[in-house]
C-alpha cells in the first residue's frame, strides 16, 4: 500500500458534492458499525479501558476528570466518549451528520453525556465559539483539510480558556509528503523518497466511501467524490500555531507506535502541544 493516502475513516459528507447526502450518511454509519461493531458493542469495549483508545494522545492532556474538552473534527466520537468515561465534559465538532449519529448512539450506549455539534469547525455556532475549554484537541487526519492553516489555529486559540492546552496530533509530513512505501511486511517493505517536501500545491483526491463497508452495503467504488487537500510541512504547522498566539510547549515526532520493526526509523506522526497564555 502506498502510504501517501493515510486517512483513518470514510470521508466527510459536506464535501461530498454530487453524492446523495442521505445515502452517504447511511453508508458511513454502516461503515463504523462494520469497523467497530454496533454502538452498544463499541461502548462495552470502550468502557473496559477507555485509556486504550486514547493512546498516546491522553499522555499530553494531564488530568482528564472534570476537564472541559472539545475534540475538533472528532468523527465517530470514539475518543470523546472515552474521555467522557474518564470524567471529562466533552464536546465534539465535526461536519458529518453520520459521524454525529454514530457518536451520539455510542455515548448513549456508554451512558455518558456528549455534546456533538454538526458544524464546520471554522464556523462554529456561537454557543461553542463563546465557551472556553481546558483542552482543545484534534488528531489523525486534520491539517490537510485546510488550504490555509491560520483560521484553524485561530479557532483553537479562541476556544481555549487562559492557561488551556491545545493538542494536535497528526500524520508526519515526512511520511505524507516525502516518502512513499510499499510492501506489507517489515521484511519486504521498501521506501522511496519520491515526494517534494516543499510542494505547496493542492491535491485533488478521489475519496472512496466504501473502505470499511461490508460487502452487503454496496459495491466498491460506487460512492466517490473529489476533495482538495493541502499537505503542510512541519515548519508551516508549527509556525501557524505560533502565529495564532499559542505558546508551543512541545513538538514530539513519533515513530510507528504499533510496531518496533515495521517502518522503523521513519517519523509517522507528530504531536504539537501548545498553551494559551494566562492563569488556568
Ligand atoms: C480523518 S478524520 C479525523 C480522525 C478523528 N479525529 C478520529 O480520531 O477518528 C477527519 C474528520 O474531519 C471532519 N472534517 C473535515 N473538515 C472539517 C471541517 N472543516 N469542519 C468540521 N469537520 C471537518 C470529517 O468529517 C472527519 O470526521
Amino acid at each position: 500500500m502506498n502510504n501517501q493516502h493515510q486517512e483513518s475513516e470514510p470521508a466527510a459528507g459536506v464535501q461530498a458534492g454530487s453524492v446523495s447526502e442521505e445515502s452517504w450518511n447511511e453508508d458511513t454509519y454502516a461503515a463504523w458499525t462494520s469497523r467497530f461493531g454496533t454502538p452498544a458493542e463499541a461502548a462495552a469495549k470502550l468502557a473496559k479501558d477507555p485509556l486504550v483508545k486514547l493512546f498516546p494522545i491522553s499522555s499530553y492532556f494531564g488530568e482528564i476528570s472534570g476537564k472541559k474538552i472539545i475534540n475538533l473534527m472528532g468523527s465517530n466520537g470514539m475518543k470523546a466518549v472515552a474521555l467522557a468515561l474518564l470524567g471529562a465534559e466533552v464536546t465534539v465538532a465535526d461536519f458529518s451528520e453520520a459521524n454525529a449519529r454514530y457518536a451520539k448512539d455510542l455515548a448513549s450506549a456508554a451512558e455518558v453525556q456528549l455534546t456533538y455539534h454538526v458544524s464546520d469547525v471554522l464556523n462554529l455556532p456561537a454557543e461553542v465559539a463563546e465557551s472556553s475549554y481546558d483542552i482543545v484537541f484534534a488528531e489523525q487526519g486534520i491539517v490537510h483539510y485546510f488550504t490555509d492553516l491560520a483560521p484553524f489555529m485561530d479557532t483553537a486559540y479562541r476556544l481555549l480558556s487562559p492557561g488551556g492546552r491545545f493538542v494536535l496530533r497528526d500524520f508526519h509530513p515526512i511520511t505524507t509528503k516525502l516518502i512513499s512505501s510499499k510492501g506489507s511486511t517489515a521484511k519486504v517493505r521498501k521506501h522511496k523518497v519520491s515526494g517534494d517536501y516543499f510542494d505547496t500545491g493542492l491535491e485533488e483526491k478521489i475519496v472512496s466511501y466504501s473502505k470499511y463497508l461490508p460487502a452487503s452495503a454496496g459495491g466498491m467504488g460506487e460512492k466517490k467524490s473529489v476533495v482538495h487537500w493541502r499537505r503542510w510541512t512541519l515548519g508551516e504547522i508549527v509556525t501557524a500555531a505560533a502565529a495564532s498566539g499559542l505558546v508551543i510547549t512541545m513538538l514530539v515526532e513519533e515513530p510507528n507506535l504499533s510496531s518496533d520493526v515495521y517502518d522503523k526509523g521513519i517519523p509517522k506522526t507528530f504531536t504539537l502541544v501548545a498553551e494559551k497564555a494566562g492563569q488556568a
